[in-house]
């Protein structure tokens, strides 16, 4: 879908944003990301569902962090702001750290110690942020960022960060604008909880806009191990594979609830296992390569189908929000997935190796 001349989030949807004439726009020309047809991974999940990947990986610094940062830090530099400061399990920091050094801005990254995925560790470092290991969670990561800035001045680039929204709702224009519709229903991850909060506010603008008739059912999943919203309380001490949505007491809780309430939908939770049978299905069945996180929402909908809650449904149409690159994080890849045999370089030992017949 990125058009040759994609202009980047900002130019694409100013309309619907915050923005002037003034506002400096701090652009790597994201978003205009595609919304790939999954028809194998569809059979895979069942339920007669037609799932649809809106592949934000392909996004400049690899997960969808970029539609939000490139709004917070436009808008930071058009207020003059002296740094920027986030807490993050990774995709933020990344996203966060490469636009910051496009506008000039110094950044300030906090992350929870052994818990964030080398990939995005590498980004946060080459874009030369001041990066800090916090000896805690990302709850605790984010409750220190909240202190600071509150006593300094270093503008706050989470979720939390009103901007941050506006920038990601683009998501929810982009899959109307290709469907000419909404789909009936909506499957992402859910973490710190913004994104869902994001693309709920893009379908209901969208709505009032005119610009589609219905807006999606939003289904919400987090793993297991890490899921306050779905029992109702904070968790204290998450654990997950998937690094990006280990959050034990999400900043956007109520705006969740809010979505999931309004779109008649759910959150649910998805175990570890469940996601990483989804990401395999994914990379192997479809050729999308993503990270564990993003493989939630497919993990969901599978889960969900075996259940038969698509079975009343006429439409059953459903766009996979795929938040993050598979490449952030090879480790978790090459740990499940990652056996390889060794052999010597000769034919007859590679032949044997790969149970060849000759002709
Ligand atoms: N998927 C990926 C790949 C993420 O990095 C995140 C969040 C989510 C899903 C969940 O999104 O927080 O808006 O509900 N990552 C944040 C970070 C927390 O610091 O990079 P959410």
């Amino acid at each position: 879908m990125r058009a040759p001349g994609w202009p980047g989030l900002i130019r694409q949807y100013g309309k619907y944003l915050p923005v002037t004439d003034k506002t400096p726009v701090v652009t790597l020309l994201e978003g205009g990301t595609p919304l790939i047809p999954a028809p194998k991974l569809s059979k895979w999940a069942g339920g007669g569902v037609k799932l649809y990947l809106k592949y934000e990986g392909l996004n400049p610094t690899g997960s969808f962090k970029d539609r939000g940062m490139t709004m917070a830090i436009s808008k930071a530099k058009e207020e003059g702001a002296q740094a920027v400061v986030c807490a993050s399990t990774g995709n933020t920091a990344a996203s966060a750290a490469a636009y910051a050094a496009r506008a000039g801005i110094p950044c300030i990254i906090l992350i929870p110690k052994g818990a964030v995925a080398l990939g995005k560790l590498a980004q946060g470092l080459m874009h030369g942020a001041k990066v800090l290991q916090v000896l805690g969670n990302f709850d605790d990561a984010l409750t220190v960022v909240r202190d600071l800035g509150r006593s300094y001045r270093i503008t706050i680039v989470n979720s939390i960060n009103p901007y941050r929204i506006e920038g990601q709702k683009t998501g929810a224009f982009e899959i109307c604008d290709v469907l000419g519709k909404a789909p009936a229903f909506q499957a992402m991850p859910v973490g710190n909880a913004g994104n869902i909060t994001a693309y709920w506010k893009g379908y209901r603008e969208y709505l009032s806009a005119g610009k589609i008739k219905k807006t999606p059912v939003m289904l919400g999943f987090q793993a297991a191990g890490s899921a306050p919203i779905v029992h109702g309380k904070p968790v204290a001490d998450p654990h997950t594979i998937a690094t990006a949505i280990k959050i034990g007491n999400p900043a956007s809780w109520k705006s969740a609830v809010a979505a999931r309430d309004q779109s008649g939908g759910l959150i649910r939770a998805v175990t570890d296992d469940e996601i990483l049978a989804a990401y395999r299905a994914l990379s192997s069945l479809e050729g999308v390569f993503c990270e564990p996180a993003s493989a939630a929402g497919v993990a969901g909908v599978r889960a969900l189908a075996r259940k038969g809650y698509f079975r009343a449904c006429k439409d059953r149409t459903i766009a996979c929000i795929l938040t993050g690159h598979g490449l952030k994080d090879p480790s978790a890849a090459i740990s499940q997935f990652g056996r390889i045999h060794s052999v010597p370089p000769t034919p007859a030992a590679v032949a044997k190796a790969l149970g060849l017949k000759g002709r």
